[in-house]
């Protein structure tokens, strides 16, 4: 097999743009975060699907990406002792520059809805789990670009993994373990940023996603309106 340098590597591509899509000036950035078996990629792609059919641009794309460094990152699921804590690290800023660069800030800039399973609140969750001070993985963020909404979905970690088992008939993989998913999620629990909206993630598909509809409405008529009030 041969190695991918990073601009051969494929991050997750925006889809092309309707014509006739309703565009927002800079885009609307939102995160979906939390622990495993939340049930955050469904909610996602029903948030995805309902903003569609409203005639938004959507861009819906995924951390870690299956670019270069997304890939490595795949290979640590199944042996995660084969980076140190630090590398991991790197490996998930490095796979993040490229995904900004590459698919979140272009789709943005177009005045897409840019939906994301997981960007750097869960680097700060996962990777502060895994040893390394929270508070310096963020500083490591901060030239990303800023969600306009981040949604952590709250469940019990033994629940989560309950979940993973029940649908993917397999193990937890060592990101997933009990102890670290309680650790994960206590460092989400602290967080305090604006843009975060908790929200349950113990009812039924429906009730979970009117919720984040209702969250992601309120915050794109702030951000719409305040379009509209810059251009005039
Ligand atoms: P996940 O969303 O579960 O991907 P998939 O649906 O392909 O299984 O994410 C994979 C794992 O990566 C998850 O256990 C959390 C971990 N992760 C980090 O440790 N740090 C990060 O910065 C990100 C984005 C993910």
């Amino acid at each position: 097999m041969t190695a991918l340098t990073p601009r051969e590597g494929r991050v997750n591509r925006p889809e092309r743009l309707e014509n006739t899509a309703r565009l927002i000036p800079g885009g609307l950035f939102i995160v979906f975060e939390g622990i495993d078996g939340t049930g955050k990629t469904t909610q996602l792609h029903l948030l995805a699907e309902k903003l569609r059919q409203r005639g938004y641009a959507v861009v819906s794309t995924r951390e870690p990406t299956e670019g270069v460094y997304g890939q490595k990152i795949r290979e640590l699921f199944v042996d995660r002792g084969a980076a140190s804590p630090e590398r991991e690290l790197e490996l998930f800023i490095a796979d993040r520059e490229q995904h900004v660069r590459e698919t979140i800030e272009p789709a943005l800039a177009d005045g897409c809805i840019v939906i994301c399973d997981r960007y750097y609140l869960s680097t700060v969750a996962y990777q502060g789990a895994n040893g390394i001070d929270p508070e310096s993985i963020l500083a490591k963020n901060k030239d990303f670009p800023v969600p306009d909404l981040a949604i952590i979905l709250e469940i019990d970690p033994l629940d989560g993994i309950q979940r993973i088992e029940n649908q993917r008939r397999e193990a937890p993989n060592t990101f997933e373990k009990e102890a670290n998913l309680q650790k994960v999620a206590k460092i989400f629990a602290a967080m305090e940023q604006a843009y975060i909206q908790r929200i349950n993630g113990s009812g039924t598909i429906e009730e979970i996603h009117d919720l984040v509809l209702e969250t992601v409405t309120r915050v794109l008529a702030r951000k719409t309106g305040r379009a509209a009030a810059a251009a005039g």
